[in-house]
């Protein structure tokens, strides 16, 4: 989702800005832009639509040239993909605005603003921060208090980074609901929506509270609250290891982490499970004491996030013996609920900062949950700040759009989270020797599973020209059909449903027919006997069918069912070793297809606004 660079430095930063800007590509966006205060005082501006690298085309096609500058990438809310509409926003010949998030109340403001003698030359609300600005400036105060008397007026939320043409030697930023943070560099200070956009130029940085203002010049850098009030905040140094252009051999960025995931799965269950089961702590200084009055546990996220919380709902009731309810983020945020005695809220998210899911947790708090624990892949993002309790996933940086590592760590989190759990609610010594060697068998199993990609290439040709597919799953095989089904319609845009195949004659059985695909997911587990009825419900309505299957299960290939081995697992495992094919299943349909893969279009990989 939208990006956001800015910098205040001595030597020109245009190539700063646009670099940050690449760094940010992988979180969706439709067009892009940049606006300099040039040497000669004078404020210039290159928009355009499409991808970074067109902007900079025409970036260099110019002079460009300044020592303040901001830039962005929009990925469009208000007002349609177009170059009047991509940000920065200009105050006529004085202030530039960069802007991630939404104004609600824009078209009041937009109303008053016109009356004064505005005119408003995008459909956006960003442009309202612009002449608000510029307004408040026009009484002469300066651009620090100017931001700070305008973002009183604004409904709903944003990161926000300003420039005044008659003071070049400063931006002004302010934190609402978006993420900002300011890099700290030497004789220079940059500011962001996210720390992958500053790596190349510092490794510290400032995160940016709610209601915080900040006024960022070369040498300082000065913060206050939501009520004005100086302030001092942490300054923390990134051990982020990202190179943006480091596909390590791979064609895309999603193939890479695709067969990244041993690896981090490792890294995530390193010195957290040993022989005997989990190590001390691994949840936080006192996440124990936490989880020892724990009687119910709900899950919020969003995405693929959503998918991990409803497998472990699974999990957590089968053996840790604690009852567990799990909803979409945007859901839980706007009805009421009830609040179970001793209920523990778990967010979910690979990025940390999506919009639904931190409200959701900041509407947790209000509503009186015993404590809060996130599961989450970006340390200091904005649910692990305002969290109890912080498990980190350790799956290292995700670039591509669709979900695959951060997805795979979560649910080994969510296994740990069964364990720990579980010690305080009767998991059985058979149930915890069967988790704590499954976990450590699983870097293992999921190399071997990726040896398997040859198969699905070939399936993934006679799948290419199909619009129109369905997932099956039982028990917690359900959810990893759902993520199969998110990945395929994210990445190659056919159309893609789940069921759990219980409910197939409850509706789905209509649809089938020779041109849509159904994909099973079976492991040999004790469901196989039920799915396989599921199956031949299927076949004797003329559907064909790839089944994802146990080496164990005893299904066979023949005209109607194209079945590929998955190598046997113990344990729970199963959902994590099955979502493997599944993710190669998309990216060969996709990589066919020849859609976008890392960046599918709309999407975006941290979804900031609501
Ligand atoms: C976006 C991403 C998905 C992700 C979802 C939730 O839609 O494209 O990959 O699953 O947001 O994001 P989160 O960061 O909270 O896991």
């Amino acid at each position: 989702m939208c990006g956001i660079v800015g910098a205040v430095a001595e030597r020109n930063v245009v190539e700063i800005l646009l670099e940050g800007l690449k760094r940010l590509e992988y979180r969706g966006y439709d067009s892009a832009g940049v606006a300099l205060l040039q040497q000669d005082g004078t404020l210039s501006r290159i928009r355009r639509t499409g991808k970074v690298q067109e902007l900079a085309d025409a970036v260099a096609e110019g002079e460009a040239l300044g020592t303040t500058g901001i830039a962005h990438t929009r990925w469009a809310t208000h007002g349609g993909v177009t170059e009047k509409n991509a940000h920065p926003h200009f105050s006529p010949e004085r202030v530039a605005v960069v802007h991630n998030g939404i104004i609600e109340n824009y078209q009041s403001l937009r109303e008053s603003l016109t009356s004064k003698g505005y005119t408003f030359t995008s459909d956006t609300d960003t442009e309202t921060i612009a002449h608000t600005v510029h307004e408040e400036l026009k009484s002469g105060c300066a651009l620090l208090a100017a931001v700070q008397h305008s973002v009183k007026q604004f409904h709903g939320a944003y990161g926000t980074v300003i420039m005044d043409k008659e003071d070049p030697s400063r931006v002004v930023v302010a934190r609402s609901g978006s993420p900002l943070v300011i890099g700290l560099g030497l004789g220079e200070n940059f500011i962001a929506s996210d720390q992958m956009a500053l790596l190349p130029v510092t490794r510290r940085f400032i995160f940016l509270e709610e209601g915080d203002v900040a006024e960022i010049t070369r040498r300082e850098v000065n913060i206050f609250d939501k009520d004005g009030n100086p302030v001092e905040r942490d300054v923390v140094e990134s051990n982020i290891e990202h190179d943006a252009g480091d596909k390590a051999g791979y064609r895309h960025y999603m193939l890479k982490e695709i067969h990244e995931q041993p690896t981090v799965v490792r890294n995530s269950l390193q010195n957290r499970v040993d022989d005997n089961g989990l190590t001390a702590d691994i949840f936080g200084p006192g996440a124990d004491e936490i989880f020892r009055d724990v009687k119910h546990v709900q899950i919020i996220a969003c995405g693929t996030s959503y998918h991990a919380g409803m497998t472990a709902r699974y999990w957590l009731e089968q053996y840790a013996n604690v009852s567990c309810g799990i909803e979409i983020a945007s859901e839980f945020r706007y009805r009421k609920s009830v609040v179970h005695e001793n209920s523990l809220l778990v967010t979910i998210s690979q990025s940390g900062e999506t919009a639904d899911t931190l409200a959701a947790l900041r509407l947790a708090k209000e509503l009186g949950y015993m404590s809060s624990l996130t599961i989450c892949n970006v340390p200091g993002s904005s649910l692990v700040r305002e969290s109890d309790l912080a498990f980190m996933t350790r799956a290292g940086a995700e670039i591509g759009v669709a979900s695959t590592k951060a997805f795979t760590t979560q649910l080994t989190a969510f296994l740990m989270l069964t364990l720990a759990l579980g010690e305080h609610n009767g998991i059985s010594a058979e149930d915890k020797t069967s988790i704590v060697s499954s976990l450590h068998s699983l870097p293992a199993k999921l190399e071997e599973t990726l040896a398997i990609t040859q198969g699905i290439e070939d399936l993934a040709e006679e799948f290419a020209d199909k619009n129109h597919s369905l997932f099956l799953g039982r028990g917690d095989q359900y959810p990893i059909a759902m993520e199969g089904a998110l990945k395929l319609k994210e990445i190659s845009y056919i159309h893609a449903e789940a069921y759990a195949s219980g409910e197939l004659k409850h509706g789905p059985l209509a649809l089938i027919d020779e041109e849509m695909p159904v994909i099973v997911v079976a492991p040999n587990n004790e469901l196989l006997e039920k799915l396989k009825s599921n199956v031949e419900e299927v076949r004797a309505r003329g559907g064909i069918m790839y089944v994802f299957a146990d080496k164990d299960a005893a299904f066979s290939s023949d005209e109607t069912m194209r079945v590929i081995n998955v190598p046997h697992c113990e344990g729970p495992i199963a959902p994590i070793i099955y979502t493997i094919p599944l993710q190669l299943l998309s990216y060969y349909v996709a990589l066919i297809k020849g859609t976008d893969v890392d960046q599918p279009r709309n999407l975006a990989k941290s979804v900031t606004v609501e």
